[in-house]
C-alpha cells in the first residue's frame, strides 16, 4: 500500500503575510495521520522549514534545474532546495511545461537530479481537453510517465500526479470513474516497467481537488492523495482536505 499524501502547491503566490497560514495549518493537522506538504514559492522554503520543524508538516519546491550549480540565472538546484529545508519537489508540472516549454526529458532530467539529492519527486503528467477529446488520454499519460521518470529511479523517492490540464484551476473534474480509468492504468504501467514495488509509490489526483469533492476523489481506486492549488493557500481549506484524505 502507497502512504497517503496531502500535498499543497502555491505556485506563484505567497509572501511574508501568509507565513500565518503555515503555523495555522501545523496547529490543525497535529491529529492527522496522512503525510502533508506544502510547496511554496522557493523565497518562503527557508522559512516554512523553519516553522514546520517538530509538526507532521512537510515543505517542498516546485521544480529544479538538472545540475547542481552554474550558469542558469533565476533556476535553483535541488541541493538548494534541500539546503532551505525541502524533502520533496513538484516535476514536470503542466505549467511548467507550458510557460516554460519542459519536455519529459528535462522533466527526467530533473527528476533524476532531485531523487540523487535525496529529494522526492512528485512528477505530474497529464492529458489537455483536446488530448481527451481526441480520445488519447491513456497514449499521452503512458508516454508522459515513461519519459519523465529515468531508468533506475529510487521508487522510495517518487511520486507520481495525475493532473488533467483543464482540470487545473477551473472548478472542472473528470468523473470518479475516468480519475480509476487513469489511476489504474499508471499503477499497471508501473508495475510492469518496476515490479511489486510500484505499488508503494503514491498516486495523486491534481486539479480543483476541494473540500467539497475531496472524499469521493479519496475513495477511487489506486487514488493515494492530492495535488492542490488554489485550495491549499488557506489552511482552513486545505486543512479540511488534509482531514478526509486521513480519514479515508
Ligand atoms: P488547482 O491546481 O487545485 O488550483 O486546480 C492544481 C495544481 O495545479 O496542482
Amino acid at each position: 500500500m502507497a502512504r497517503k499524501l496531502a500535498a499543497g502547491n502555491w505556485k506563484m503566490n505567497g509572501t511574508t503575510a501568509a507565513l500565518a497560514e503555515v503555523a495555522a495549518l501545523t496547529a490543525a493537522i497535529e491529529a492527522e495521520t496522512c503525510e502533508v506538504l506544502l510547496c511554496p514559492p522557493a523565497t518562503l522554503i527557508s522559512r516554512m522549514a523553519d516553522m514546520a520543524q517538530g509538526s507532521g508538516l512537510m515543505i517542498g519546491g516546485q521544480t529544479c534545474h538538472p545540475n547542481g550549480s552554474g550558469a542558469h540565472t533565476g533556476d535553483i538546484s535541488a541541493a538548494m532546495l534541500t539546503d532551505a529545508g525541502a524533502s520533496h519537489v513538484i516535476l514536470g508540472h503542466s505549467e511548467r511545461r507550458a510557460d516554460h516549454g519542459e519536455t519529459d526529458e528535462d522533466v527526467a532530467a530533473q527528476t533524476a537530479a532531485a531523487t540523487g539529492e535525496g529529494l522526492i519527486a512528485i512528477v505530474c503528467v497529464g492529458e489537455t481537453e483536446a488530448e481527451r477529446d481526441a480520445g488519447v488520454t491513456l497514449n499521452v499519460v503512458s508516454t508522459q510517465l515513461a519519459g519523465s521518470v529515468p531508468e533506475g529511479t529510487d521508487l522510495a523517492k517518487l511520486v507520481i500526479a495525475y493532473e488533467p490540464v483543464w482540470a487545473i484551476g477551473t472548478g472542472r473534474t473528470p468523473t470518479l470513474e475516468q480519475i480509476a480509468e487513469v489511476h489504474d492504468h499508471m499503477r499497471a504501467e508501473l508495475t510492469e516497467r518496476f515490479g511489486q514495488g510500484a505499488h508503494n509509490i503514491p498516486l495523486l489526483y491534481g486539479g480543483s481537488v476541494k473540500q467539497s469533492n475531496a472524499a469521493e476523489i479519496f475513495a477511487v481506486s489506486n487514488v493515494d492523495g492530492a495535488l492542490v492549488g488554489g485550495a491549499s493557500l488557506k489552511a482552513a481549506d486545505f486543512s479540511g482536505i488534509v482531514s478526509a484524505l486521513s480519514g479515508a
